[in-house]
């Protein structure tokens, strides 16, 4: 069982300067997804190697494996993937990643930790202040999808967007995932454990309005 990385710690207050979009990416055009909390980025380097369309971006407080998916995407010369190092909500509350927030077509939290302990519950990643940083800088129609095996997380950040004047569910069944991010529903590394240990998986997509 790995430890999890506590994301208030003073550690995390430091963030790496995100560079722009020319400096990440091949073609600074192409749609822009990100994903937090992306771990090693395996489920990241499945879709970017696949949809050469879409540039994806990865969030993740582990250092380590931030710089081993780094080296990675170098060795095989992605230009469509980046990884940054550090808390998410550190990160994208800074000015100078608004750029990121306001470029993006679409953003997922995978399986995020649950910290089950009421006074954990402020480690979670979705906070009702990202929320609201992600409302004033998303565009209309951005896409937010959420995962999760643990139903009290589930009720939790669901409870937490749609608390957001300006994040509106999606029904599962009306939702086209060919022009998506994930047109062949790749699954993450968490969800691919919990298919096999036929556990339950909660999710729901958002727009914003
Ligand atoms: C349970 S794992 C899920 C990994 C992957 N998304 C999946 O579905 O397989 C949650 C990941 O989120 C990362 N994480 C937790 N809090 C974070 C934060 N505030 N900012 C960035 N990453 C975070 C953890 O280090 C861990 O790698």
């Amino acid at each position: 069982m790995r430890q999890h990385v506590n994301p208030l710690s003073s550690n995390f207050n430091q963030i790496e300067r995100i560079p722009s979009l020319s400096e990440m990416f091949g073609n600074s055009k192409s749609n822009l997804h990100l994903d937090i909390g992306c771990a090693a980025g395996e489920f990241l380097f499945d879709l970017a190697l696949v949809n050469t369309s879409w540039n994806y971006l990865g969030i993740e407080i582990r250092e380590k494996l931030v710089k081993n998916a780094k080296l990675k995407v170098l060795e095989r010369e992605i230009k469509n993937l980046y990884f940054i190092f550090g808390n998410a909500n550190n990160i994208l509350n800074d000015v100078q990643s608004k750029f990121i927030i306001s470029n993006l077509k679409s953003l997922s939290f995978n399986f995020p930790d649950p910290w089950f302990k009421k006074r954990h519950n402020k480690r979670r990643v979705i906070q009702p202040e990202f929320i609201n940083i992600l409302s004033n800088s998303l565009q209309k129609g951005t896409l937010i999808f959420i995962k999760t095996d643990v139903k009290d997380l589930f009720d939790y950040m669901d409870y937490t967007i749609s608390s957001n004047f300006y994040f509106k569910k999606i029904d599962k069944k009306d939702f086209n995932y060919s022009e998506s991010f994930n047109p062949n529903q790749v699954k993450t590394n968490r969800e691919k454990y919990v298919i096999v240990n036929q556990l339950d998986i909660f999710e729901r997509i958002y727009i914003k309005n």
